[in-house]
Order: C-alpha cells, then sequence, then structure tokens
C-alpha cells in the first residue's frame, strides 16, 4: 500500500558505472575521452603500495597524460587536506581527479573539485545543494567494498576546529565516472573489509527506512542488503574468492545508487559524530551502533524493515511485531560479531561532556532528518553510554 513517502516527487542521480574485473584500467581511456591533459590522482599512502594500483596510473601515462599525485589524505578526511589538494590542483594546472581508494580518497577528491572551482573554504559548503558550480571531472576508483562516495551525492569533510564531521550533500559532488572492479578488494585486511560491509549494510538498511526512500531507491536497497548479508562472512575469510568480492562490492554499489538519493538516517549521524571528536574509522562506529538504532526505529518504519527482514531470509510465520523486531536486531548483532566488530569501544575513555557534545552534534547531522523516528538527545546520549558503558 503506498504510504505519503510513495505519492511525493522524487529524484534519482547517478553516475557513469563501469563494472567489472579490470575495471580500474580503463582510468586512461576515460581521461582520454575528457578531454583532459593533467589529471591530479588523489589517494593514500596505504592505497600507492597496492600490487593493483600501477597499472591505473600506467593506463593515465601510457595514453600521454601528465599525472600528479596527491597522497595526503588521512583516514576521516580533513578539511586542511581538502585546502591543501585544491592549492596544488590549482597550482599545477591539473583539469581533471581521479579518485582511487576508500571514501576518505574519494570524499577529500570532491573537496578538491569543489574548492578549486567554486574558491573558499571547503567548509562554505556544509550542507544540502550549497556547492554552485561542478568541479572538474571526477573519476572514482573505489577500493573498498562500503562507502559508495564514488555514486553518492555525499562527501563528508572534518572540521579540524570542532573535530566534528560535516556534511556536505549536492548533486555536484556526484562523480561522473565510477569504475567499479572487484580486484583490489582481494587485498583488503580482513577488518576493514567488515568494516566497510557493514557500512553498506547501514547505507542500505537507513535507505529502506528513510522517510525520503522511493520504489527506485527500495528496489537497490533491499539487493543491497541481500547481496551483503549473504557474503560479508565469506569475505572476511583468507579463502574468499573473486566472485564473493564482486557480490560485495555490487552490495555496495547497488547500497550507494540508494542512500544516496533516499539519504540516510540515524546511525549515520551518530556515527559521523562518534567518529569525528574521537577520530574512528567509519565503518566501525556504523556497525556498533546500528542494531541500537534497528532497535529504536522498528515500530516507526514497520513494513520496511520486514522487507529487510525477508532479504535476510529471517523467518517471518508465527511471530509479532516485538518478535520480529527483536529477531532482526539479532541477526544484525550476529552478523557484526561473526565479523569480528565488537559491541563497545573499551578502549576509549570519554567524559560526560564528550558525550553531550557529541550527542548535541548528532541531532544537528542532516542525516538525522530523513530518520523514521524522532530522536531526543536522551536517547542518543543513551546509546553512546551504552558504548563506553556496556550495560551487561
Ligand atoms: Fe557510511
Amino acid at each position: 500500500m503506498p504510504d505519503r513517502a510513495m505519492k511525493e516527487l522524487r529524484k534519482f542521480v547517478v553516475p557513469e558505472v563501469i563494472v567489472g574485473t579490470d575495471a580500474r584500467l580503463l582510468a586512461g581511456r576515460y581521461v582520454a575521452h575528457f578531454g583532459a591533459r593533467r589529471v591530479m590522482v588523489v589517494t593514500d599512502s596505504q592505497v600507492v603500495d597496492q600490487p593493483w594500483f600501477t597499472g591505473i596510473i600506467d593506463s593515465i601515462r601510457q595514453l600521454d597524460k601528465e599525472v600528479e599525485l596527491f597522497t595526503d589524505v588521512t583516514e576521516n578526511p580533513k578539511d586542511y587536506e581538502v585546502m591543501l589538494g585544491s592549492e596544488l590542483f590549482l597550482a599545477n594546472e591539473c583539469d581533471l581527479i581521479v579518485a582511487v581508494g576508500g571514501g576518505s580518497p574519494m570524499d577529500c577528491a570532491k573537496g578538491i573539485g569543489i574548492v578549486s572551482t567554486n574558491g573558499g573554504h571547503i567548509l562554505d559548503y556544509e550542507g544540502v545543494d550549497e556547492v554552485h558550480l561542478p568541479g572538474p571531472p571526477l573519476i572514482c576508483i573505489p577500493t573498498t567494498a562500503g562507502t559508495s562516495a564514488d555514486v553518492s551525492q555525499f562527501a563528508i569533510i572534518v572540521d579540524t576546529q570542532t573535530h566534528v564531521k560535516k556534511a556536505i550533500i549536492s548533486k555536484k559532488v556526484v562523480p561522473d565516472l565510477a569504475l567499479i572492479d572487484p580486484v583490489p578488494l582481494l587485498t583488503m585486511p580482513p577488518y576493514l573489509t567488515a568494516c566497510t560491509g557493514m557500512d553498506a549494510l547501514t547505507h542500505a538498511i537507513e535507505a529502506a527506512v528513510s522517510n525520503a526512500r522511493s520504489e527506485l531507491t527500495d528496489v537497490h536497497a533491499l539487493e543491497a542488503v541481500h547481496l551483503v548479508t549473504e557474503n560479508l562472512e565469506a569475505a572476511v575469510q583468507p579463502e574468499r574468492t573473486l566472485g564473493t568480492m564482486r557480490n560485495m562490492m555490487m552490495g555496495s554499489l547497488h547500497a550507494g545508487f540508494a542512500f544516496s538519493n533516499a539519504s540516510l538516517g540515524a546511525v549515520h549521524a551518530l556515527a559521523h559524530s562518534l567518529g569525528g571528536l574521537l577520530d574512528l574509522a567509519h565503518g566501525e562506529c556504523n556497525g556498533i551502533l546500528l542494531e541500537h538504532l534497528i532497535f529504536l526505529n522498528y515500530p516507526h518504519a514497520v513494513s520496511q524493515f520486514q522487507h529487510l527482514s525477508r532479504q535476510m531470509k529471517l523467518p517471518m510465520e508465527a511471530a509479532n511485531d516485538d518478535q520480529l523486531r527483536r529477531q532482526l536486531v539479532q541477526a544484525v548483532s550476529a552478523l557484526r560479531q561473526r565479523v569480528g566488530i565488537p559491541d563497545t569501544l573499551p578502549a576509549v575513555t570519554v567524559t560526560p561532556g564528550q558525550i553531550d557534545k557529541m550527542a548535541e552534534s548528532a541531532l544537528q547531522d542532516p542525516c538525522m532528518v530523513t530518520n523514521p523516528k524522532k530522536l531526543t538527545k536522551a536517547e542518543v546520549v543513551t546509546i553512546y553510554e551504552k558504548l563506553f558503558h556496556p550495560q551487561g
């Protein structure tokens, strides 16, 4: 039965996407298609050491294009990294960006594109539709199966003055091309695979219950839940196959199509605040938070959560809403445990003041707007406290 969300106008924006083994090696050909002469490759210091990386650079240089390598990107990309990259982009007269890596290099590359074209400071563009001019052509080559920055309208940048992650949400940051190649996933450490996989699952679940979801986003969200829950456990094993990693990459891609257009929810709002203040891995934060928000949100999106449960092949017969709610929470919790993500952050100490600050900024996060339940500050504080002071 169509609900109110389904009757409203919805848009659906995705970039050109090429999927398949060795798709990354098409980078050079597409640089030529865009007519670029000098390419800034934005990546990080781990990616450049990977065996599959040189083929990307070679594919560009073989076509007589110059390459400026920018690797000064850290996990949770910082505002000053974006500003430095923009200076170098302009100083070297680059005319196209290729981002290679997980969410951090891709978000940093989006920021570099924004500032090099629009001027000012990257944080001037925080919020929804604040970017006026499109940046230079952007080709993304994701090397993790989770972030989906390669297809999304989001760029998340840390404000290093306040240690808060700022969301820039705009059609102008959707890349021009995503080369979706499973080969880089085979060298991902298992814990990174687990965290990025839980990030993808969170994207799919939050998109599926978002107040801004649509028929188009639902299709992708549900397929993503199926692919990620079927493959994540195998993806963290030493004997993982290219086929398994391709399924994870496709799961992440479908989740990206869904959340980029339906937006996200409270898991990401709380994760941005948590990861920004304490500089924690984004996927780890989502993985730890997800089950708590499913429990709180369930009564506010019952039919959508039941669709998700069916995608996870959970038994639906002879169970009431409360039993189905607990069953879904337990299934997500069990998956998190099986892939090695903890349920708390015991090594991290926080003060009540920091929890209060995190709760305040989570409530202000743009992702909170589309959460099916309007959370109170007390509820947010209670969730954060469980991460640091488990109740047994
Ligand atoms: Fe995410």
